[in-house]
């Protein structure tokens, strides 16, 4: 028989989660938080969901699997493509000014849109000896995630919005038993250092940014939270660098140090460009 994840106990996640990751559970999300726990819970051959929350409570490394479990890790490549060209037109303009343009997808899931934003400058600013250096981190909390998005490995399906000749240059086609795969080329893999980071926390030396990717994460946050995650992230960004936050998502209300500049697209002030 199924064990049920009861209202005390959802608290107990609930409560738990928040204070990791910043993540606000809904009570409409208990099935969610049940369907995912569930094999964990069978796993270690426990009677309740009380028992799995003290287990996670006393091993770091369980805790981790959970909170990996509890997020949701959505993403594809040129997720909402209209980023992408202001990057392209971004990257076009900075070219000139010779310093290395880095740019941070702060919440990178599996990696897709990391390595989009690698295909766009490498597209743009070239990835040869003579390009202009630049660079791309992807973070995440999740540290299942970023195994996968180091490896660069994605079902085809993944990438159905990446433009033909992007999927010809900078991607490899499985044969064999890796048929129905893409692997990211390994010289643009290069390009994305992936490294764990809780935006819930104060943030390690990351260095500066000209460009940072906040998109689709916020969602999951209460207001104090993504105020405190903003402004910690805008600290990192250089004068006149771009900060990008998901289509339905808005920085009104949570910072004014952001000037909009077309909707989702935010710029700090300074830097002449
Ligand atoms: C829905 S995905 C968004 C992926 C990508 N940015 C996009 O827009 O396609 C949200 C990601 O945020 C991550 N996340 C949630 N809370 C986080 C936190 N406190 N610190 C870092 N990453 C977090 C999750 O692990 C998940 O991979």
């Amino acid at each position: 028989m199924d064990i049920t994840l009861d209202d005390t106990e959802l608290a107990l996640f609930k409560k738990l989660l928040y204070g990791i990751a910043g993540i606000h559970l809904t009570p409409a999300k208990k099935a969610l938080v049940q369907g995912r726990l569930a094999k964990r819970v069978k796993h270690y051959g426990l009677a309740s969901y009380r028992d799995y929350h003290r287990l996670i409570t006393e091993r770091e490394d369980e805790l981790q699997v959970a909170v990996d479990l509890l997020t949701t890790n959505e993403t594809y490549f040129f997720r909402e493509a209209k980023h992408f060209e202001w990057l392209r037109a971004f990257a076009a303009a900075r070219r000139r000014n010779g310093r290395p343009l880095r740019v941070w997808s702060a919440a990178s899931s599996s990696g897709e849109e990391a390595y989009t934003i690698a295909m766009v400058l490498a597209d743009t600013l070239g990835d040869g000896p003579m390009a202009p250096p630049w660079e791309v981190v992807g973070t995440d909390i999740s540290t299942r995630m970023l195994e996968q998005a180091r490896k660069g490995l994605y079902d085809q399906h993944r990438a159905r919005d990446l433009p033909r000749p992007y999927l010809h240059k900078y991607c490899l086609k499985g044969v064999g038993g890796q048929a129905g795969k893409i692997l990211v080329d390994p010289a643009l893999r290069r390009r994305v250092q992936f490294s764990q980071v809780n935006l819930n926390e104060p943030l390690p030396d990351v260095g500066g940014f000209d460009v940072i990717f906040l998109r689709n994460v916020m969602i999951y946050f209460q207001p104090e939270t993504k105020q405190r995650v903003v402004e910690r992230l805008i600290h990192c960004l250089r004068p006149g660098g771009g900060f990008l936050v998901g289509h339905s998502e808005t920085l009104s209300g949570i910072t004014r140090s952001l000037t909009a500049e077309a909707p989702s697209i935010y710029r700090k002030p300074g830097g002449g460009s």
